[in-house]
């Protein structure tokens, strides 16, 4: 069944015409015909779309990734934790969301238990894995498709989240540009993307050191890599993790000053599945503020939240 305020949402892929739930696996179709069936509960509106410039390796990498680290767990509450941090909860009650770059599904849920319906779409296979993780919530419809042809009617969502998603596109302000379109009046638009540091100190050079290995890494068969994320992510967490958590405990700042706090007081293999993301992504973005900035004023966004913590989590609504 899909929900019906995500039905009154959704668009024709090929003709914009709106759709109707034709029930069971057929899934949805317009009134010219164009069908898209549900397959394995996910709504497909991924045929005939034109693969452009790194499109392919990027879904090849991430639906590797979370069909491959598939389990939703413990761990996941707490990220979640600080991604939502700056977005009263309460206010998404009976609202309309779209999760934009869902992956295995793991912030979706913790959204789902928010909002009144919500749409959780990713170009990748990882749609499969999102499906099976997200099969307990009615409100929740997981539609395979580019974020950049996605098939909603335009202002449709009053929430959009896509977290993670932007940095990882050839052009992600046209991407983020996209994105608009599908917000409502006043609707609000949660980003995290990628940061880099404006000053050099560890984390730039620790980050120029990652870019460097990148350039290996991306080239690497996903299954050699996977394998090789294990030992690299186990000597960060003794080198680097560990040391700052220790740090934490004792009050010594020069360990609690270490990069990595994230993965703080987490499980190791939280930074095997992050190594593995970070080392096998074709495309990644980083930016600062000043090259931020631009792309919410001139979209005529009001900016309620920014923080930069290792990453940009901002929040940010339409007037
Ligand atoms: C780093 S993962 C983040 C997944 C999820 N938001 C999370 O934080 O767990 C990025 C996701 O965005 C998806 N993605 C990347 N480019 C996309 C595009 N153009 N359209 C739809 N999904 C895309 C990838 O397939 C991948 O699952
Ligand atoms: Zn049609």
């Amino acid at each position: 069944m899909i929900p019906d305020q995500i039905v009154e949402r959704l668009r024709c892929p090929e003709c914009g015409r709106p759709v109707k739930d034709v029930g069971g696996d057929q899934g949805v179709q317009c009134i010219a015909g164009h069908g898209y069936p549900l397959r394995n509960g996910y709504l497909d509106c991924s045929a005939g779309s034109v693969p452009r410039g790194s499109t392919d390796r990027t879904f090849a990498s991430f639906g590797f990734e979370w069909n491959n680290f598939d389990q939703v767990r413990v761990e996941d509450e707490g990220f979640a934790e600080v991604y939502f941090r700056d977005v009263d909860l309460t206010s998404l009650d009976g609202q309309c969301g779209l999760d934009a770059g869902c992956g295995k599904g793991r912030y979706t849920r913790f959204l789902a238990e928010h909002l009144g319906a919500l749409a959780a779409l990713d170009g990748s296979s990882a749609v499969e894995v999102a499906s099976r993780n997200l099969a307990e919530f009615s409100t929740v419809l997981v539609v395979k498709s580019d974020l950049r042809t996605a098939p909603f009617a335009p202002e449709s969502f009053d929430f959009i989240a896509s977290l993670g998603v932007l940095h990882h596109l050839d052009d992600p302000r046209a991407g983020f540009n996209r994105l608009l379109t599908y917000l409502a009046p006043g609707g609000r638009i949660l980003l995290y993307l990628y940061s880099r540091p404006s000053t050099l100190g560890l984390r730039a050079v620790a980050l120029r050191m990652a870019a460097g290995l990148r350039a290996v890494t991306v080239r690497l068969p996903h299954r050699v890599l996977k394998v090789a994320s294990a030992p690299i992510a186990a000597l960060l967490f003794c080198g680097v993790v560990t040391p700052g958590a220790y740090g934490d405990r004792r009050g010594i700042n020069a360990l609690s000053r270490l990069p990595m706090n994230a993965y703080r007081g987490k499980p190791l293999r939280s930074l095997v599945l992050d190594t593995f993301d970070r080392l096998s992504a074709p495309v990644e973005h980083r930016y600062v503020w000043d090259d931020l900035g631009p792309w919410f004023e001139e979209a005529g966004l009001v900016v309620d939240a920014a923080r930069d913590e290792t990453g940009w989590f901002i929040l940010a609504h339409r007037s």
